[in-house]
């Protein structure tokens, strides 16, 4: 067992390992190091909590870690890319579901009910906002899983009124509120109850608003809502490292999904009360001009003539998993001596940083995959743009098209280089739903196809 000042040491050490973590995971070079990091810290928590004097049972404590880590390794292991959101969902209900049962139990622990005055009623608040916090992240944490994982129906759903409901929802948990933190005792139990039912309901009823396609932001809405359940679950059991874990979930959480939603083009408020991106209204503006179209002869035959090549992927490429023959095209193209360079939008994909994920995956070098801001300067003194599998991130209708639904969204000028080449199936819409005037432009050309394929061809010319 270690004393309580051992202890607080180990709090700051893992909290200031968090911080680090948090940091590294910024960039993809000290990405490893930053999950390194979190790894230590939490294993230096959760040592330093369970082996406090006031913790009994370490048995079934032990026993419980042993099983969950089992069940965290099996599933973290077998999960595909694309399911992130989906798992990161489920993780974040058990995070809603502890803070509701810390709340109880802190509530039913005979030490609260010893306590009086500004300390009862400081706990009762603690207690009341972490079960509330709590409840909401559960059910909305679940309902995105059912979303994402297509066990819920995707679309939107809306009643007239709904914006009303949940106000006067949120009414009557205050007015519990007030009448529970004036109960004594556990005589307050039976408002907790309710509230904690009507915290149930608000979080199904605000996540079910929103249109599956926009889940990713809602997890990373939710994401921001577990740690601040968290960071409540802290205050009840007088848990420093717990307040400031908590309050790094919830602020990065946060900043993480306002980041998302400027990129998307977003409100960042309709996010967090429901009920956004549910209608796709698309252009007024009609769109005219013929399409050019190419081979993948004539395509590799205009990459050996490029000095200045960059690409930008998109969901497409995700889809193909054409990031494999992408890296042998890169390498091709370097050995040649073209200066080749990626150029990545913030919401490219369908997750934050999905495409470096996938061209990490496949080893294609950190310094040559810049960030749309950095790149976009460079764009007109780009020989040749691929545009593989992407389509609403380079949508020139964003800054042309008032009447666009993406009108204002910042997006990768690719237009402005010398010529542009669209590797993509057909002339479908994106994630958006709405027309992309760049696939008409003179220096434009389609190449159609699967997006793996058509790169697979691409080799086969260049490598001759
Ligand atoms: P999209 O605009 O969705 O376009 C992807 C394109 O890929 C489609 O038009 C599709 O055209 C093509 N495609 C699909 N499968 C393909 C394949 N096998 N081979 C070749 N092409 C294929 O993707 P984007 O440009 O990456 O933009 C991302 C969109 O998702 C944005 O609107 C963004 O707001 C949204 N979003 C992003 C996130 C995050 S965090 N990244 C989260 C939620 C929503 P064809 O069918 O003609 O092939």
């Amino acid at each position: 067992m270690i004393s309580s000042q051992i202890q607080l040491a180990s709090y700051l050490f893992a909290s200031i390992l968090f911080i680090l973590s948090l940091g590294g995971l910024s960039s993809q070079e000290s990405a490893k190091r930053g999950v390194l990091y979190g790894i230590i810290g939490m294993v230096i928590a959760i040592a330093s909590t369970v082996l406090g004097d006031n913790v009994e049972g370490h048995v079934y404590i032990i026993v419980a870690i042993a099983i969950a880590s089992v069940i965290g390794m099996t599933v973290a292991r077998k999960v595909e890319m694309t399911s992130m959101p989906q798992l990161v969902a489920i993780l974040h209900s058990f995070v809603g579901l502890a803070a509701v049962l810390v709340g109880f139990g802190s509530y039913l622990d005979p030490h609260t009910q010893t306590l009086t005055g500004v300390d009862h009623n400081i706990h009762y608040v603690e207690v009341y906002i972490g079960i509330f916090i709590g409840a909401i992240t559960f059910t909305g944490s679940i309902v995105a899983w059912g979303k994402l994982q297509g066990t819920i129906t995707s679309k939107a759903l809306l009643y007239p009124g709904r914006h009303i409901v949940n106000l006067v929802l949120l009414l009557i948990c205050i007015v519990l509120a007030v009448l529970f933190t004036q109960s004594d005792g556990t005589s307050g139990i039976l408002y907790l109850y309710i509230m904690t039912a009507i915290s149930l309901f608000i979080g199904v009823m605000l996540v079910m608003a929103i249109g599956g396609a926009d889940m990713p932001v809602v997890v990373s809405m939710l994401n921001s809502y577990s740690g601040w359940a968290a960071a409540a679950a802290g205050f009840m059991l007088g848990n420093d490292l717990l307040i400031v874990t908590g309050a790094l979930v919830g602020s990065s959480g946060a900043i993480l999904s306002i980041i998302m939603c400027e990129a998307m083009n977003r409100s960042f408020w309709s996010v967090i009360f429901g009920g956004f991106g549910t209608t796709v209204s698309s252009s007024s503006e009609e769109i005219s001009g013929s399409v050019n179209s190419m081979d993948h002869e004539e395509v590799s035959e205009m990459l050996q003539n490029a000095e200045s090549v960059v690409i930008v992927p998109g969901y497409g490429m995700a889809v193909a998993k054409a990031q494999y023959p992408v890296f042998e095209m890169l390498e091709v193209l370097r050995k040649a001596g073209k200066n080749v360079r990626f150029g990545i939008h913030p919401v490219a994909g369908r997750l934050p940083g999905h495409m470096n994920v996938l061209l990490a995956e496949a080893n294609v070098p950190y310094d040559i995959v810049l960030e749309m801001d950095e790149i976009n300067d460079d764009l007109p003194e780009t020989d040749v743009v691929l545009v593989i599998g992407a389509n609403d991130i380079v949508n020139p209708g964003a800054q042309e098209d008032a009447s666009s639904p993406i009108y204002g969204m910042p997006v990768l000028e690719v237009w402005k280089s010398a010529q542009v080449v669209v590797m993509k199936r057909s002339m479908a819409t994106g994630y958006a739903g709405v027309q992309n005037p760049l696939f008409y432009k003179e220096n434009t050309f389609m190449l159609y196809g699967d997006a793996k394929d058509s790169v697979d061809k691409i080799n086969q010319f260049i490598k001759k």
